[in-house]
């Protein structure tokens, strides 16, 4: 029996939930931050760590929070409630949930940028983007317009409750196999004129020439970090879409999927990105910079360029969305769960406390400049507790609940369903025990000690 009340929704299909689950995982993170770290790190060399961190520990921790919330088809503070009843482990959810609040607050922040960014690439490419002193001018005057910066996160935050207030089916499954496939086709038409471009190969050879110098402690620290970061684990997003799943689903098969669509998109985004950089003589960079200051002048740069500036944007604003959307959903899960509220006002209320919580994110780059937490903009010190400190912890805890918390028969009787064979449960098993736990404690560490 599923538990969350008599009528909860299921997702219709495999693919739609692979698709929405590929969503929440394809985000700023694969595109304006990933190809930047595989260049600087090592290339090939960081790609060959990477790849073995996602398969040996962020997809083992996938299957465990699919098998959190298929097991208990509730929201991440229900399901530990369910699973372990009269227990503290609900207080993982219950991070978990607060950490996905504060995530969409700045998400939200930065996926408005970019929604202006499609806005400017449609009606001032031509003298936004003239000159390199243009192009940061344009950056910053917008970072410092209280107003705009306001209004675009409130725009953000109405499509993610478009979309999440349509439900499971009908909102997130639907969206996400129309802007999918696009994020795709989009990214296509950017990587085929990046890499057909004339000097092209300096940026991939950037990109993956392997430099095997690189790979000490902290550079592999990173790889783990990123793919973790970058499977949207660690605070139930993945619990939440596993509780709509239904029981045919092979948990490990969806892991690895979604998992593989991930780097796959990360990867393609390196090689839409840094070709065309290092063709136009441009330097590497990630982040804001690169995204809103380089790469609106390297399309200015180019033919056509203003048609590739509208093309990524939409991409960017696309991969923000679908990651957004499964935040806003995990806040809006716990209260239709825990509160039976309707759909709709969950949404509405709960995107309203995220736009509320992003506000001082949005102004500290203007007007609430003054403002700090630990020496930190409210911005980055939000990044920064929750990507470095909460997401870790979370993962840390999910593992050991899987591993140790619930019960190992029960365990084994959900991965079993779905499951013609149970050939990879008792290496898993140990990976969510030991390994996963050792690992995530490393970035807990390392982080904290930067
Ligand atoms: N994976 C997202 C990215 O790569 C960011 C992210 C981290 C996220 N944790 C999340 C998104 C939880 C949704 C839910 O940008």
């Amino acid at each position: 029996m599923q538990g969350g009340g008599e009528q909860r929704e299921m997702w219709g299909s495999r693919i739609g939930f692979i698709l929405a689950a590929a969503g929440s995982a394809i985000g700023l993170g694969n595109i304006w931050r990933f190809p930047y770290v595989l260049g600087e790190s090592g290339g090939f060399a960081f790609l060959v760590v990477y790849i073995f961190f996602v398969l040996f520990i962020g997809i083992p921790i996938m299957a465990a929070e699919l098998a959190i919330g298929r097991g208990s088809g509730r929201n991440p503070v229900g399901a530990f409630r369910l699973l372990k009843a009269g227990t503290p482990w609900w207080l993982v959810g219950a991070m978990g949930i607060l950490t996905g609040v504060i995530i969409l607050s700045y998400y939200s922040v930065v996926a408005g940028w970019t929604l202006n960014y499609v806005i400017k690439a449609v009606a001032t490419f031509d003298t936004a983007f003239a000159t390199s002193e243009t192009a940061e001018g344009t950056f910053n005057h917008f970072l410092s317009s209280s107003g705009q910066q306001v209004l675009f996160h409130f725009l953000f935050m109405i499509l993610c409750i478009v979309v999440v207030s349509q439900g499971i089916k009908g909102g997130i499954e639907r969206w996400s196999k129309i802007l999918m496939p696009t994020l795709l086709v989009l990214l296509v038409l950017l990587i085929v004129r990046a890499v057909t471009l004339p000097g092209a190969g300096a940026g991939l050879a950037f990109l993956l020439q392997p430099d095997f110098t690189k790979l000490n402690l902290n550079v592999i620290l990173t790889a783990l970090g990123q793919a973790f970061y970058s499977l949207s684990l660690g605070m139930g997003a993945i619990i939440t879409y596993g509780s709509y799943l239904n029981k045919k689903e092979n948990l490990f098969s969806s892991a690895t999927t979604i998992a593989g669509l991930d780097m796959g998109i990360a990867l393609m985004a390196g090689l839409a990105i840094f070709p065309a950089v290092f063709a136009m003589g441009f330097e590497a960079s990630s982040g804001p910079g690169l995204t809103y200051i380089v790469l609106p002048r390297v399309f200015a740069e180019l033919p056509a360029g203003q048609i590739l500036a509208i093309i990524f944007f939409v991409l960017l604003s696309i991969a923000a969305l679908t990651s957004a959307i499964s935040l806003l959903e995990v806040m809006v899960t716990f209260v239709t769960d825990e509160l039976k509220w309707p759909r709709s006002r969950a949404t509405i209320i709960m995107a309203a406390v995220a736009f509320v919580l992003g506000v001082p994110s949005a102004l500290g780059f203007g007007v609430w400049s003054e403002i700090t937490i630990f020496g930190q903009s409210f911005f980055d010190a939000s990044d920064f507790i929750t990507a470095n400190v909460m997401l870790p912890l979370g993962g840390l805890f999910i593992a050991l609940f899987v591993g140790w918390g619930w019960d190992i028969e029960k365990v084994k009787k959900e991965i079993s369903m779905g499951h013609t064979t149970l050939r990879f449960f008792t290496v898993w098993i140990w990976i969510l025990r030991i390994a996963a736990p050792i690992a995530l404690l490393a970035i807990f560490i390392s982080n904290i000690a930067a």
